[in-house]
C-alpha cells in the first residue's frame, strides 16, 4: 500500500498546526510540524552558526522546547526559509517522514508544492490578518512574552511577505489543495471540516 500522506499548508498562525495536531490523533498518524525544522535552523544562526551548517546538523532535540516559539525565532525561520541551499538540505528527512507506514500529516508552507506534491489530500489554511494576529498574540501573551496585537500583526504580515514572495518552495497553494479559512470557524469546526475531507479521499482510494 502507498503511504497515506496528508499535506497542509497555509500562513502564519492560520490554524494549520492545531488542525494538523487533532487529524494526527483522530486518524492515528504521525506528525511533523516542518517550520520547526526551519525554526531550529533560525536559532541556531542566532547564536552565530551559519545556517547551511544549521540546517545540515539538526538533531531530533533541537526541535523541542519553547525557545523555538518566539517572535526573533520566527523571524530568523523565515529568513533561512529563503536560502534554496537551507530547503535543500532538509528535504530528505521530510519526505521520508511523509512516506512511513501508518500515514503521516506533514504542515508548512510548500508541502502540497514541493515536498509531497502527490500526496492523497492537501489543504491550504488561511484565516483573516486580523484573526490569526489575534490567535498569535493570544498565544505568545499567555507564555508571557510582552508584544502588542500590532507588533504581532506587523511581524505576521512581514513573514507572510517574506515567505510568499521568495523564489524557492514559496508559500502558496497547490492547485489541487482544498481551501479551508478558519476565520469564523471554531477548533471544533475547522477539525470537523478537515478530517471530513480526509474521509472522503481514503473512501476514494
Ligand atoms: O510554521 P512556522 O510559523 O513555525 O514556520 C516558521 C517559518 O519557517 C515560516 O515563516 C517559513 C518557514 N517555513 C517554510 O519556509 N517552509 C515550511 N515547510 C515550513 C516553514
Amino acid at each position: 500500500m502507498v503511504a497515506f500522506t496528508v499535506a497542509i499548508d497555509g500562513p502564519a498562525a492560520s490554524g494549520k498546526g492545531t488542525i494538523s495536531r487533532a487529524i494526527a490523533a483522530h486518524f492515528g498518524f504521525a506528525h511533523l510540524d516542518t517550520g520547526l525544522l526551519y525554526r531550529a535552523t533560525g536559532r541556531k544562526t542566532l547564536d552565530g552558526t551559519p545556517a547551511l551548517e544549521a540546517a545540515q546538523n539538526l538533531m531530533a532535540s533541537d526541535l523541542q522546547g519553547d525557545a523555538l516559539r518566539t517572535p526573533e525565532v520566527a523571524q530568523a525561520a523565515s529568513k533561512v526559509a529563503a536560502m534554496p541551499e537551507v530547503r535543500k538540505a532538509l528535504v530528505d528527512f521530510q519526505r521520508a517522514f511523509a512516506a512511513r507506514a501508518g500515514g503521516a500529516v506533514l504542515d508548512g508552507r510548500d508541502i502540497g508544492t514541493v515536498i509531497c506534491p502527490q500526496a492523497q489530500v492537501k489543504l491550504f489554511v488561511t484565516a483573516s490578518d486580523q484573526i490569526r494576529a489575534d490567535r498569535r498574540w493570544k498565544e505568545l501573551t499567555y507564555k508571557g512574552h510582552k508584544v502588542t496585537l500590532d507588533e504581532v500583526l506587523s511581524d505576521l504580515r512581514e513573514r507572510d511577505r517574506r515567505d510568499s514572495t521568495r523564489a524557492d518552495a514559496p508559500l502558496k497553494a497547490a492547485s489541487d489543495a482544498i481551501s479551508l479559512d478558519t476565520t469564523t470557524l471554531s477548533i471544533e469546526e475547522a477539525v470537523a471540516a478537515a478530517v471530513k475531507e480526509i474521509e472522503a479521499r481514503m473512501a476514494a482510494q
